[in-house]
């Protein structure tokens, strides 16, 4: 669809004069250009430096220990260079979670959208030949064309870039979002990897480590591993590391962690009921909020969309089944359409209303190798895939874990002082969320999902 504008826009530019400046195919402003692709054709296909990471064992440094939630002040400018990526993000997200509810049929699931692209970015950076072709194509770069020549390639420092742009607008607000982004690789003993490689993945994380750890010795490697992520996390991992993938030599893992605050909030002192199936109910904390929320009651879809705003403009899209439509339902309809074409954020309106919804914590972890494997890509990453930039060793990938960990909590508002906004005598609308439910949380200036979740359990760790 938003190629087709963009031609569309193209052709009328050069028919009408419509568009007022010279229109370049995103694309193209990715990819490589004439002079960096003769510099790359100079260059031998042999990394220039590499290094050996440090064995997992050896004693961590006290700087290291040490973490802080990141708040950038300042702005941040978007153009459509971010819009045309953010829509790649988002499509590749919605692939993502129909595999994901594939594979995790009637659990709580929480994909942390945004860096399950990252993470597929980072080995498009090591990748070379075909490997680095098949990659490009999943981040939804498909010369028109279908040529591979050099300036068909796109590079990744460029995606890079622009995915750092939209990490900072969500760091950028003034604390009242806690994020906090850690990737740590772990290769063999003996495996070299590229400075360039680590060096450029360098923007992927408030933290980035590499170390060497016994992919053999699995029942103390795991272990090891374990016990460095929870020395670098804001909060202990629950969901870790469980196995090695032996045949491998290189593992990745990513954590996110987010943590918001539903504004002018309360905890209600007593549980409350959430109904995890029509005949299930569980009891659990939840949180109280009156006032005006934009809202949708689309009664042709049958769902409720409510928009909570955690800070300044990041929100949270929360999706509820009405008038006897199911989850399921409200799930495939998400995945049969595409971004450009998904119109929650469409129609919405003011409304009074009287929001209970469960605190949250939920904490899940995925390889996103399965999710390829149920999308019919293992081929992907496999033992023949070329990593030539990554490692001047033969590479196999071995699991490459996005965990995630998100928390949602009341603003701290004394239950007695809170006396809802009035408007205009409008009787508030009672939305209580006490059954499964849709949660999107977007970045708020590019829209980029950073989290996309069906939510069965609010208290949730797998
Ligand atoms: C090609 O890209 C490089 C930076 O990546 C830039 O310095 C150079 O000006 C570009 N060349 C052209 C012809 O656009
Ligand atoms: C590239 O490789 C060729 C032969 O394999 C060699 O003669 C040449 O010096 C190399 N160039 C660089 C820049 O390493
Ligand atoms: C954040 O900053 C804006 C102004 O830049 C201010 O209006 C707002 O109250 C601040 N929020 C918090 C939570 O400090
Ligand atoms: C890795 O662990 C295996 C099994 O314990 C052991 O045989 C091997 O020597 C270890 N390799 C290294 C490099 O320490």
């Amino acid at each position: 669809m938003y190629l087709q504008n963009i031609l569309l826009c193209l052709i009328a530019s050069l028919v009408l004069s419509t568009c007022n400046r010279v229109y370049v195919h995103p694309f193209n402003l990715f990819a490589y250009n004439k002079s960096e692709c003769e510099h790359i054709q100079t260059q031998n296909d042999t990394i220039e430096k590499t290094f050996l990471p440090i064995p997992i064992e050896t004693e961590i440094t006290s700087e290291e220990k040490i973490w802080k939630v990141k708040t950038y002040q300042g702005k941040y400018h978007f153009g459509y260079l971010e819009s045309f990526l953010t829509s790649l993000i988002n499509d590749l997200g919605l692939r993502a979670f129909e595999a994901l509810k594939g594979i995790h049929t009637s659990n709580t699931i929480l994909l942390p959208s945004a860096n399950f692209y990252w993470s597929m970015v980072s080995f498009y950076l090591g990748a070379s030949g075909e490997t680095a072709i098949s990659l490009q194509k999943l981040l939804g770069f498909e010369h028109p064309s279908g040529s591979t020549s050099c300036t068909s390639q796109v590079n990744g420092l460029k995606i890079i870039s622009k995915l750092k742009t939209i990490d900072s607008a969500l760091f950028s607000k003034n604390g009242s979002i806690s994020v906090w982004k850690t990737v740590s690789i772990f290769v063999s003993p003996g495996v070299p990897l590229s400075e360039n490689f680590i060096h450029d993945l360098g923007p992927s994380a408030d933290h980035l480590y590499t170390r060497a750890v016994n992919f053999t010795d699995s029942a103390t490697s795991v272990h090891l591993v374990n016990e460095f992520l929870d020395t670098r996390l804001p909060k202990k991992t629950k969901s870790g590391l469980t196995s090695f993938d032996e045949a491998s030599n290189v593992m990745y893992i990513s954590h996110v962690y987010y943590k918001g605050k539903v504004a002018k909030s309360f905890l209600i002192p007593e549980l409350q009921q959430f109904w995890i199936e029509p005949n299930r109910q569980i009891s659990v904390p939840m949180i109280s909020a009156s006032g005006i929320f934009q809202f949708k009651d689309d009664s042709i879809q049958n769902q409720l969309v409510v928009k909570i705003y955690l800070g300044e403009n990041d929100f949270l899209l929360l999706i509820l089944p009405t008038n006897g439509n199911t989850i399921e339902n409200i799930e495939s309809s998400i995945t049969s359409y595409n971004w450009q074409t998904l119109n929650w954020l469409n129609g919405l309106s003011n409304r009074y209303i009287h929001l209970s919804i469960p605190k949250l914590e939920i904490e899940c972890s995925y390889d996103a190798k399965d999710i390829l494997t149920y999308m019919k890509l293992s081929s992907l990453l496999q033992k023949t895939s070329h990593f030539g930039k990554l490692s001047n060793e033969q590479i196999n990938i071995g699991k490459i874990l996005n965990i995630v960990h998100f928390e949602l909590e009341d603003s701290g508002e004394n239950e007695a002082n809170h006396i809802p906004e009035k408007n205009k005598g409008q009787e508030p609308l009672e939305v209580n969320v006490n059954k499964p439910f849709i949660l999107v949380f977007f970045e708020g200036t590019t829209k980029a999902l950073i989290l996309l979740g069906r939510i069965v359990n609010p208290l949730t760790i797998i």
